[in-house]
């Protein structure tokens, strides 16, 4: 049966979800139909109520309304209890049930890059904000040794690292303390959206003491390689962008949604040809 999925948003121009989701419906050969809404927070519920009662299968849910969407649901799963916000909702016959892929997505990723064991990796994490969260929440649910949490607003830091940290050892740090330590960490993890396009100069913290070896990894993915990434790639770490942790998420909410393993490969593929032509016009 044909079904109707969605992405709930503000705003949600530039999103590449219904790029990847609608291939990724037409790949797997089905019917199905990915469409954005632009919802202003204040229709945030009466949006919810509207997926719901006109039968939308499945949405995503981004910025600014990942918290906020919770009160509205009916259930919400442990992962997305623990990171605090839900990216993805299923209506299973008229319940909403929801999960958050954001931590999951990154985590696949990463062990892509690092290996499938994190068990010894000391972490750093720069950013306290919402992207953080899922992050911080599956690596430290996946075992790290430790996940130090610095931010520009140490406070933010300190609230993550004893609030949200269950396993590892953790501690927050200023961002001028964890530049200085850079040394002691296996990964090194930018969440905050310093160096995004736009502002494609400014960069999260100095990679001074960067050892080679390392890995160095940046939530955005527009530019592809952040200034930040440029400089740890050519100081010898291995670098790894948004893309993946992009394709996972989405491809994670596809299988809660219709049970259906998507072609990642092919999903990449579409993101990654989208933003080289977003990022070079010509
Ligand atoms: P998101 O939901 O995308 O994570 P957010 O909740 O606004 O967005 O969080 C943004 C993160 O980026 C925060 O950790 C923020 O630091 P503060 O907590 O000090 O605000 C960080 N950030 C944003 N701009 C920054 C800048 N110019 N320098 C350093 N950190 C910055």
């Amino acid at each position: 049966m044909k079904q109707l999925y969605g992405l709930i948003g503000h705003p949600i121009g530039h999103s590449l979800s219904p790029l990847m989701q609608n291939n990724a419906f037409a790949v797997e050969g089905l019917r199905h139909y990915y469409h954005s809404f632009d919802v202003d927070p204040e229709d945030l519920q009466k949006a919810v109520e509207g997926l719901r009662v006109l039968g939308v299968s499945g949405f995503n849910v981004t910025v600014p309304h990942k918290v906020n969407v919770m009160a509205f649901l009916d259930e919400v799963d442990e992962e997305a209890e623990m990171i605090g916000a839900v990216n993805t909702v299923l209506n299973k016959n008229g319940r909403l049930i929801g999960t958050n892929t954001d931590g999951q997505g990154y985590l696949l990723a990463l062990k892509e890059t690092a290996g499938k064991d994190l068990s010894h990796k000391k972490v750093l994490l720069i950013g306290a904000g919402g992207a953080s969260r899922g992050v911080v929440t599956a690596l430290d649910r996946d075992g790290v040794a430790r996940l130090d949490i610095a931010n520009r607003t140490l406070a933010k830091a300190e609230d993550l690292s004893h609030n949200n940290i269950q396993y590892a050892g953790t501690q927050p740090l200023t961002l001028k303390a964890a530049e200085e330590k850079l040394a002691d960490y296996d990964i090194v993890i930018n969440t905050t959206s310093v160096g995004m396009s736009p502002r494609v100069e400014s960069t999260p913290i100095s990679l001074q003491h960067i050892k080679s070896g390392m890995i160095v990894s940046d939530l955005i993915y527009n530019p592809l390689e952040t200034k930040w990434l440029k400089e740890a790639k050519n100081a010898g770490a291995t670098i790894l962008n948004g893309v993946d942790m992009f394709v996972n998420q989405g491809a994670l909410a596809f299988e809660y949604w219709t049970g259906v393993t998507p072609d990642r490969q092919q999903m990449r593929y579409n993101v990654n040809k989208q933003l080289t032509t977003w990022t070079d016009p010509s």
